[in-house]
């Protein structure tokens, strides 16, 4: 086991500043929020600009000595400590013994971080120029289709972190969009998702970006083995069209080899130390650099690096990730909110809560710490949310009037980012700050009036828990400070915690299962070795598949 496990501080809920809080939270005396607005100090502790961010949490069931009990904890928790570890490239994803160096992927040309030996900006700065130079040449028409033609289209076969990432991005930066080239995502097994982004593509003039950390992945492979197919065919048979028309992002060579790309020509690598679902900033981000352009995906991974730095050195009352990492313990943690919801104001961001439903739950989806022994508290939420003023028309009667509460994070713009939207985009904003005062605010029986028999129908009972994230404007720098926002927010999390975020066990099961069910589906190799209820369920399956 590393470091990490070693000083693994003890478990947060056995601190006297847990008890203090639980405490608080029990005693819910605290938290008359419409009061606590016009208290001036609070304002001023609550309310933190960095990188270009504007989090307000003032709206939050916390007043200052709540908050000043979240920093102690912090403190007696070592978050400081583990962050260092981290960015210095310890192995803090002790279960797979290596380090989780995601940060590095942002180290600014000319700088070193060496690990073990190596210097690992070195790797990553000569992987960028390769994807520059890679991107330059496909928008220039010097990279080109197997039978000499420009490419038109991208397709990005991927999933999990090998496609929430860069479809985000991708579809957050539309406006910054600088090659003209249509670019799709397909990830799921399911031949309709294939089909979907296939349908209209001209074969001779789309390129394949087949990406996959492991490049073992069933569906991907899955995926990317009929994309050959309809390469192949649309080519009248021709077999070099792989060749020209399909490059692979990945850390296993001899995989992407065995596929039939050339790992010297076609292959974009990056490391073991990139998670998965923080790998958007390594050749994971291609596609969005195809996208985009180099230069934008520069300022992209600048924009992650002032956060990563901010979070590194900025002290804990000012500290974005660390505050927003604090509030949502509190929320989920200590008050048991069992989900919260992430609402942007931007249709381009509208794909942000999926990307962040991996990100949190994959993180922080875990009951034991580090060294094995069981949290013993609540850990992540269930990470929910649409792009605002789409979810109000849905969802937001719950947040709301609803029985339960919903701490919600909402996520706003000044700026439009195409030009003159300027007064659509005030539209958004003004639904976006009317949904964070009417959820934390509320309507009283006295202001509501009217019809007294409607009166409780027609009340908000206000304190709701919200956050709100504001920025100029989405553009790349901007969408990479709130992705390492969000990271780290994540890793503060945990290391209260005392969870590995780095990991993915969780996932296991299911895959081996399905693995071994597959081929039983098609009536081979039916040991008849499941329970009862998935033997019948697979029966029944059998049975209509063969009508
Ligand atoms: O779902 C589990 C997982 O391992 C994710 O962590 C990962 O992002 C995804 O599968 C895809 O893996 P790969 O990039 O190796 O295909």
């Amino acid at each position: 086991m590393a470091d990490e496990a070693v000083n693994l501080p003890g478990p947060a809920a056995e601190t006297a500043e847990w008890s203090a809080l639980a405490a608080l939270a029990a005693a819910n005396e605290r938290h008359d929020v419409r009061a606590s607005l016009a208290d001036s100090e609070r304002q001023s502790r609550l309310v933190v600009e960095a990188c270009g961010l504007r989090a307000d949490f003032t709206r939050q069931l916390c007043d200052v000595p709540t908050l000043d009990l979240l920093l102690a904890l912090a403190r007696t928790q070592e978050v400081g400590r583990s962050a260092a570890a981290m960015f210095r490239g310890e192995h803090v994803n002790a279960t797979q013994d290596r380090p989780a160096l995601h940060t590095a992927l942002r180290i600014p040309p000319g700088e070193s971080l060496v690990v073990g030996a190596i210097d690992v900006a070195v790797g990553v700065h000569s992987e960028l120029d390769r994807m520059a130079s890679f991107c330059d040449a496909v928008a220039a028409g010097e990279r080109v289709g197997h039978n000499g033609k420009k490419f038109t289209a991208v397709v990005n076969i991927g999933i999990g972190g090998s496609n929430l990432g860069p479809r985000m991005a991708t579809e957050a930066l539309r406006p910054f969009a600088a090659t003209g080239l249509d670019v799709r995502f397909v990830s799921n097994v399911d031949p309709a998702d294939l089909d979907r982004a296939l349908t209209g593509l001209d074969p001779e003039t789309t390129l394949f970006v087949i990406c996959s950390k492991s490049f073992t992945t069933l569906e991907t492979l899955t995926n990317a083995k009929a994309a050959r197919a309809w390469l192949i065919s649309g080519a009248g048979g021709d077999e070099s069209a792989v060749g020209a028309q399909m490059v692979a992002v990945s850390t296993g060579e001899d995989e992407v080899a065995e596929f039939g790309i050339d790992p010297k020509e076609s292959m974009f690598g990056f490391w073991d130390w990139v998670g998965g679902r923080y790998s958007v900033g390594s050749a994971v981000g291609l596609t969005l650099m195809l996208s985009i352009g180099p230069d934008n995906f520069r300022a992209f991974l600048a924009g992650m690096r002032e956060m990563d730095e901010h979070f590194a050195s900025a002290p804990p009352e000012s500290n974005l990730p660390l505050l927003l990492g604090l509030i949502w313990l509190w929320n989920g943690s200590i008050f048991g909110h069992e989900t919260a919801a992430v609402l942007p104001y931007s249709s381009d961001l509208r794909e942000f809560p999926m990307y962040l439903q991996q990100l949190d739950m994959e993180s922080n989806g875990k009951s034991v710490r580090a060294d094995g022994t069981p949290v013993g508290v609540q850990t992540g939420p269930v990470v929910w949310g649409d792009a605002g003023t789409d979810s109000q028309h849905s969802f937001h009667q719950l947040l709301h009037q609803g029985t339960r509460v919903v701490p919600c994070d909402l996520i706003g713009f000044a700026k439009a980012a195409r030009a003159g939207d300027q007064d659509r985009q005030d539209l958004l904003t003004a639904n976006m700050v009317a949904q964070a005062e009417a959820l934390s605010v509320g309507r009283t029986v006295d202001e509501v009036g009217g019809d007294p028999t409607l009166a409780p129908h027609r009340t908000f009972p206000g304190g709701r828990p919200v956050t709100v994230i504001l920025a100029e404007q989405l553009d790349p720098r901007t969408l990479g400070r709130l992705i390492a926002l969000y990271e780290h927010k994540v890793f503060v999390q945990a290391a209260i915690w005392g969870i590995n975020p780095f990991d993915q066990w969780g996932v296991d099961l299911g895959k081996e299962l399905a693995g071994v069910i597959a081929p039983e589906l098609a009536g081979e190799n039916v040991a008849g070795d499941h329970d009862p209820s998935t033997e019948a369920l697979l029966d029944a399956v059998r049975q209509l598949r063969s009508h």
